[in-house]
């Protein structure tokens, strides 16, 4: 099912929101439904529960009015048959007088008939009809039980014949032809001639007892509309909805509507027309009670429906009474809209309060939507705040413990990051350093053993040149053409010896012979040796000298011969002239003390700095570069330090550092700085 699926994603895909309204909004709307047709049904059986009881209430009253007329007919023709003057009749039997009076009491009492027959059950006379006479009544079952001195009432199907015998007109009240509708029961004939009567019978006695014959009268239903009118009277109070009577009456003579005020259309009542088929078969062939909704005539009423049976207990027609439907449908139907109406507000204000909690609901969810998206584009500074105690509240407290601990993770990793790189950095520059030392150290090693060994194989030879040149000198006059060449040899030897001791220097052969020194006077003397040379090239020695300087362990001849290196190197980088300063300085108390030579000369190219005390790294052409290699190894023997920095056409500065007390393991000297 593509489309069910379709629309199941389409509600999924809605925003929360939207769901949660959506879904209240179905429950509301089908709540509404349900009760709204659980109401109407309930409503419309309450209300015409009601009708029906009344009706059923109704057609009780109508058969009091009905059983009332008939009562009065009863009476009236017992109290007639006790009259002197029929008394009289039977006694003279003059017949003139009779006839008028009787006929005076049928009229005064409204009946149809008023009969007097003989104690055999002869007529005797028909005050209506006097014409007609002599005829035999005794088969008549109310008249045979006013014979047998009872006095009987009873409603009676009078045929034509009979109705004939009473009075033309009334035969002609009695005849209908049957108006057709679609509703009623086949019967066969196409018309009514009998005619149904209230008829009542007393016997007529004298003063003895005897029986002088009997009185009967009676009220042709056909077309009188007395009882029917009485009952809508009576009962229903002539009350009328929207100009129309809401109570009707009927009497049927069998399914025939002889007495009625229901109107057609035309506001005719509407006699002739005979009952439904149900109605039919309910009450005269069943002889039960009807009720119930019915079509009738033109309209719907809620209606009642009892047999009328003749004295005999045969059923011989209906009695109904019915209420117009109209009224209970339109007070259904009030009460249905206002309900309608009443549960249309109620929904709309719940919706409102629906719509008002859903963005209650949804609203703290919105924002912690919106501060995950902000966390997860690197924001971690984000917080939630939500206040609730609910779920949500909860939630948005983890979520800000979580993006807090998220934060602080990141920032110690960064951090991490950063000492890690700084530490990689600093090892690896230890590492190039110590690897440069250890190259050093190595070549300075294979040096001082080839220095000792060419040492030791040159000294000797060069002690005895010097002896033997010494020896030769003397036995030479001053004049010797001779003793200028010696000479030379003489100097030129010592020359060598010189370097054989520079080197012996370096291999550190020789121990060193320390005493304590005061650095300030080495300086001094350093100074004033080589103050003539550098005056020649125009170089002043500035000595800046720290009067504080403690005297230490030193081997004298060695630091004047390091000064002295450094003093010559900076003289030498001054061709055109400059200053050359010469600074102590002591760190109280602990030391070191510090010896700096700054010279205003042509400075050192940085990637010379890293060979400057390699042995024989020279960029002289007479020199052998042995300088501050020598330096170097003597400081360090001493537990010292020796640094260097420059800059390019501005100068340099060497500055040697002595600790007060010299460590025991000489092994672990302090590294060569370059700055
Ligand atoms: N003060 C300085 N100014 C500029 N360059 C210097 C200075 N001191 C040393 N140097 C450089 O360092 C190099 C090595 O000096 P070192 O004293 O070891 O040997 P040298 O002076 O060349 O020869 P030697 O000392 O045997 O005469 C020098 O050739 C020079 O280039
Ligand atoms: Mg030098």
């Amino acid at each position: 099912m593509p489309a069910r699926r379709n629309s199941r994603r389409w509600f999924h895909d809605r925003p929360l929101r939207q769901k949660l309204i959506l879904s209240f909004l179905a429950v509301i709307l089908g709540g509404g439904v349900v009760s709204l047709i659980l109401g109407t049904r309930l409503e419309h059986r309450t209300i015409f529960s009601l009708a029906e009881s009344k009706v059923r209430h109704d057609l009780d009253s109508a058969w009091t009015v009905y059983q009332e007329r008939l009562n009065h007919i009863r009476d009236v023709v017992r109290l007639s048959a006790a009259r002197e003057f029929l008394l009289d009749h039977f006694g003279s039997g003059r017949k003139d007088d009779l006839a008028a009076k009787l006929d005076d009491i049928r009229k005064e009492f409204t009946l149809d008939v008023l009969t007097l027959t003989d104690a055999s059950g002869r007529v005797l006379l028909r005050s209506r009809n006097p014409a007609v006479a002599g005829d035999e009544q005794s088969a008549d079952p109310i008249v045979r039980r006013a014979l047998a001195r009872e006095v009987a009432a009873g409603t009676q199907i009078v045929d034509k014949a009979e109705l004939m015998k009473e009075g033309q007109d009334l035969a002609e009240r009695a005849f209908f032809e049957f108006i057709p509708t679609p509703m009623a029961a086949e019967r066969p004939g196409e018309r009514e001639e009998n005619g149904m009567m209230l008829k009542a019978a007393a016997p007529v006695t004298d003063a003895g007892g005897r029986l002088l014959g009997a009185l009967y009268g009676g009220v042709l239903l056909n077309r009188n509309f007395e009882i029917v009118d009485r009952v809508k009277d009576v009962v229903f109070k002539g009350e009328k909805y929207k100009d129309k009577d809401i109570g009707t009456a009927t009497i049927f003579q069998r399914d025939l509507r002889i007495a009625t005020n229901v109107l057609d259309d035309a506001g005719v009542r509407a006699i002739g027309t005979r009952v439904s088929r149900d109605v039919n078969q309910t009450v005269l062939v069943e002889g039960n009670r009807y009720f119930g909704r019915a079509f009738v005539v033109s309209h719907w009423y809620i209606t009642a429906y009892d047999p009328i049976r003749d004295p005999d207990g045969r059923i011989i027609g209906i009695l109904y009474v019915g209420m117009l439907e109209r009224p209970y449908v339109d007070l259904r139907n009030r009460v249905m809209g206002t309900f309608t109406l009443m549960a249309g507000l109620a929904v709309v204000v719940l919706l409102i309060l629906l719509a008002v909690i859903a963005a209650n609901i949804t609203r703290p969810i919105g924002v912690l939507v919106e501060a995950t998206d902000k966390v997860a584009r690197g924001d971690l500074t984000h917080q939630v705040e939500i206040e609730t105690g609910d779920e949500i509240g909860l939630l948005a407290g983890s979520f800000n413990q979580m993006t807090e601990e998220l934060r602080q993770a990141s920032e110690s990793l960064t951090q991490w990051g950063r000492t890690l790189e700084k530490r990689v950095e600093e090892r690896t520059a230890e590492l190039r350093a110590t690897q440069e030392n250890l190259v050093r150290s190595e070549k300075l090693a294979s040096l001082g053993k080839i220095a000792a060994g060419v040492a030791h194989e040159i000294n000797n030879p060069l002690t005895s040149i010097v002896i033997n040149t010494a020896l030769l000198l003397e036995a030479r006059r001053p004049d010797d053409p001779d003793a200028e060449a010696l000479n030379m040899i003489a100097d030129e030897t010592n020359r060598c010896a010189q370097i054989v001791k520079q080197l012996l220097e370096f291999s550190r052969q020789r121990p060193a012979q320390e005493s304590l020194t005061d650095v300030n006077e080495i300086i001094e003397r350093t100074a004033q040796i080589l103050e003539k040379q550098a005056l020649v090239r125009n170089i002043p020695i500035v000595k800046a000298l720290d009067k504080a300087v403690p005297t230490i362990m030193l081997d004298k001849n060695k630091i004047q011969q390091v000064f002295s290196n450094l003093m010559i190197n900076a003289i030498e980088a001054m061709p055109e002239g400059g200053t050359l300063t010469v600074t102590t300085r002591f760190d109280a108390p602990a030391g070191p003390i510090e010896v700096e030579f700054a010279d205003t000369g042509v400075g050192i190219p940085r990637e010379n700095l890293p060979k400057l005390f390699d042995p024989f790294f020279t960029t002289k052409t007479m020199g052998t570069g042995l300088g501050l290699a020598v330096s170097y190894g003597i400081v360090r023997q001493r537990g010292g330090t020796i640094a260097v920095r420059s800059e390019i056409g501005r100068g340099t500065v060497f500055t040697v550092k002595f600790p007060l007390e010299e460590p025991a393991d000489e092994k672990n000297p302090e590294e060569v700085q370059y700055d």
